[in-house]
């Protein structure tokens, strides 16, 4: 989605739908499963537009942002700064990324790991090198265990601040990927992209976070920690 990312970085959050509400109900989750971890750092990996590491400053953690996008990068500082929150923001491609400061915590929210041009298994890697020992990983994904897999056409359309967009999203599936075409028309001007996101489960997540070396690991669906068979979401906690 780098339309998304880029060229409507500054609507992200009305183009996606993400509430307050939204962002205090999984920053929740987050806060209670760092509570008990005793976690103070946290590296928020794709953190977008900041929802999750400003959230979380204001709840005392000292979080970082990493995201490839520059357009997301400086929203998120922008957004930092008027909500007076002490986040840091930094550019970077989560494929690659190496850095000294080792975590208690790192999140990867909405779906972030699984969608291209994220590689997950080298960014699940990078991760763990990126935490202390004992540290924590949440991820928080679609739980393709109950989602539909049938083809859909989604239509949707947003006007504020000078700004006219409609967007159409046609969904098809193979065994392995959800394959999005995505048409924005933003003020008049057409813009389509594929996105390619990975159909994995629980179990491969597991085996995979499995692989990198982590274990522990506790299931949480829909940011609550009773399980739902039919959730939309899950969140998985992982330990270094
Ligand atoms: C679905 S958005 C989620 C943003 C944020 N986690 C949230 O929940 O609001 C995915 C984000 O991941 C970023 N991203 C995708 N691939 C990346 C990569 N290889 N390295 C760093 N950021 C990446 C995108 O720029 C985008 O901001």
């Amino acid at each position: 989605m780098q339309v998304m990312y880029k060229q409507l970085s500054k609507y992200y959050n009305d183009v996606l739908g993400m509430t307050s509400v939204q962002t205090d109900t999984e920053t929740n989750l987050l806060d209670q499963v760092f509570k008990e971890n005793k976690v103070k750092t946290v590296l928020d990996v794709g953190c977008g537009v900041g929802r999750h590491s400003i959230a979380l400053s204001k709840l005392g953690y000292s979080a970082t942002g990493l995201d490839f996008s520059s357009d997301q990068i400086k929203n998120a500082k922008a957004q930092a700064k008027r909500e007076c929150v002490d986040a840091t923001f930094i550019l970077g491609d989560a494929n690659k990324f190496s850095i000294k400061k080792k975590y208690d915590a790192a999140i990867c929210m909405w779906s972030t790991l699984g969608e291209e041009p994220m590689q997950y298994p080298r960014v699940i890697i990078n991760v763990f090198n990126a935490l202390k020992l004992g540290g924590i990983f949440i991820i928080d994904n679609k739980n393709w265990d109950a989602v539909s897999k049938n083809p859909k056409i989604r239509e949707d359309s947003l006007v504020r601040d000078g700004l006219s967009l409609k967007r159409i999203m046609q969904d098809r599936y193979t065994d392995h990927f959800r394959i999005r075409l995505a048409t924005f028309e933003v003020n008049k001007k057409k813009i389509e992209e594929i996105c390619i996101t990975h159909l994995i489960n629980k179990n491969e997540w597991i085996t995979e976070l499995k692989k990198a070396g982590f274990k522990n690991f506790s299931i949480f669906y829909d940011y609550q920690a009773k399980v739902e068979k039919d959730a939309k979401r899950i969140q998985i906690v992982a330990q270094k």
